[in-house]
This record gives structure tokens, sequence and C-alpha cells, in this order.
């Protein structure tokens, strides 16, 4: 996958897709990331892109001018690719998200700095995309959690593709615990299923585990969550109905 970054302070990214899984998921091949400075495209001898808004207040915004055109310059340069504005006012991102944009060949993230965009620069995007409900001072860190949630759900990156499977918000269910050794460490003691080497009642507690933890700590997503005869009767055990709601009570049937 091609990852191009639109960024008027590309020293941030210096390095931090070089280490660990990203960083061998370039050296592959399997991700290639190239980050463009749209002050490139800047107006006049001091290459300007931002201007104060019309109708007063704070900040700068980032002028339609400049931006689109290094927006357009990039979509004619390669195959076709979803423009992704990062801005706090976007689709919140998701699991579900970056497994959508990982099987595109090529992406385009555009990162906002100063007050924003100015409006008519949104239509050059496809689709707006925030990382959570709070305000940074840019888009480059909202860039590198995309890049980074996208890569591991690139067939490859991470070595062994069950372990993104099992991941928090892979099938909508957070992770299960996870144990190593020493089995016994500060009198706190590994659950004595997991030392047994009983592959289908690990396979079983894990699973009602992760649901009853969903629903303990995400019952948003538990609510969505699908759920089979067997993940009922799991939960019964694994879950302690009383401390949580009517709703997620009746769900479980208990
Ligand atoms: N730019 C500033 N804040 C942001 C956020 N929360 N998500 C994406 N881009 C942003």
């Amino acid at each position: 996958m091609k990852i191009e970054i639109l960024s008027l302070i590309p020293g941030v990214f210096a390095d931090v897709f070089d280490e660990s899984i990203l960083g061998a998921a370039k050296r592959s091949g399997l991700i290639d990331i190239t980050i463009h400075n749209f002050r490139d495209f800047g107006e006049g001898r001091h290459k300007t892109v931002d201007d104060a808004p019309f109708g007063g207040g704070p900040g700068m915004l980032l002028k339609p001018g400049p931006l689109v055109s290094a927006i357009r310059n990039l979509r004619d340069s390669g195959p076709i690719a979803p423009v992704i504005g990062l801005t706090p006012q976007g689709v919140p991102l998701t699991q579900n998200m970056a497994k959508e944009l990982a099987c595109h060949e090529r992406l385009i993230l555009v990162c906002g700095r100063y007050e924003g965009f100015d409006e008519r620069i949104l239509p050059a995007f496809d689709v707006q995309i925030s990382i959570g409900d709070y305000v940074l001072t840019g888009g480059e860190f909202a860039a590198m959690v995309i890049v980074d949630a996208v890569s591991r759900m690139i067939p490859g990156t991470v070595g062994c593709e069950a372990s993104v499977k099992e991941d928090s918000f892979y099938d909508g269910a957070l992770d299960h615990p996870q144990f190593t050794r020493p089995a016994t460490w500060e009198k706190s003691s590994v659950p004595s299923v997991l030392l047994d080497g009983h592959h289908a009642k690990i396979i079983a507690w894990r699973r009602g585990e992760a649901l009853a933890r969903t629903a303990a700590k995400r019952p948003d997503h538990f609510r969505r969550l699908p759920l089979s005869q067997d993940d009922r009767g799991l939960l019964q055990t694994a879950f302690c109905p009383q401390s949580e709601s009517n709703e997620i009570r009746r769900k479980i049937k208990v």
C-alpha cells in the first residue's frame, strides 16, 4: 500500500514509521509512506498557506488555494486513492474503518494546522476522520494513528495473522485477559484453565472473558455484538450480572 501524507510540518514524522512492525513492513515493501509539504503550493514569495478568518475570530485558517492544489496534484500523480481529511469534526476512527482502509492500494492523508480548514476545502476530501473527541494542534498525530491502525490490517505486516483477529475490537469485542510467566507473581496466580493445556477449554474461557469484559467496560459495543447460544452460556459463568445494567442482563438473558 502506498500512503501519502500532506503536512506543513513533515519533520514530525521523522523515524516514527521506521521502527518495529511498521519499519519491517516498510522494509519488506508492504507499505510505502511519503510525506509531502503542502507549503510547496503556498502563495507568493513567502509560500503563504493560511490567513485570518472572515468575520473575525482567533487564529488562522488554511486557505483553499494551496491545499486544494496540493491535493489535486497528488490525486493525479498515482492510482486512485481516497483523500482523507483529518479533523475533530470527522467520523470517529474504528477498527472496521481501519480494516476497510487497508483494502485500498493507496491512501492520501491530509493534516490540518492552525484553527482548521477553510470550509471550501472540505469537498476535496472523500472522507473526514477524527481519532477522538479532543482537539490536537494538527492532524499529524492523527495521521500516525491511522497509518499504524491501517498498516497492521494489511496481511503480512503483523507476523501472526491470528493475533490480529484476537485484537480488541476486531470482531467487536474487547480482547480477553492475557498472562505470561511466572504463573504466580506477588501472590497473584494465572487462571488454572490456562495452565492445563486443554485447548477447547482455553478457547471457551477466553471467549467468555472477552464478552464479559466488553459488557463491563464497553456496554456500547456489547449491545451490538451478535451473541450465539454458546456465548450466552459462557457469559453466565464469566459475568457478574448484578453489577451491570438491566439492558445487558436482558441481552444475555440471566
Ligand atoms: N486534528 C485536530 N484534532 C484532531 C482529531 N481529534 N482527530 C483528527 N484530526 C485532528
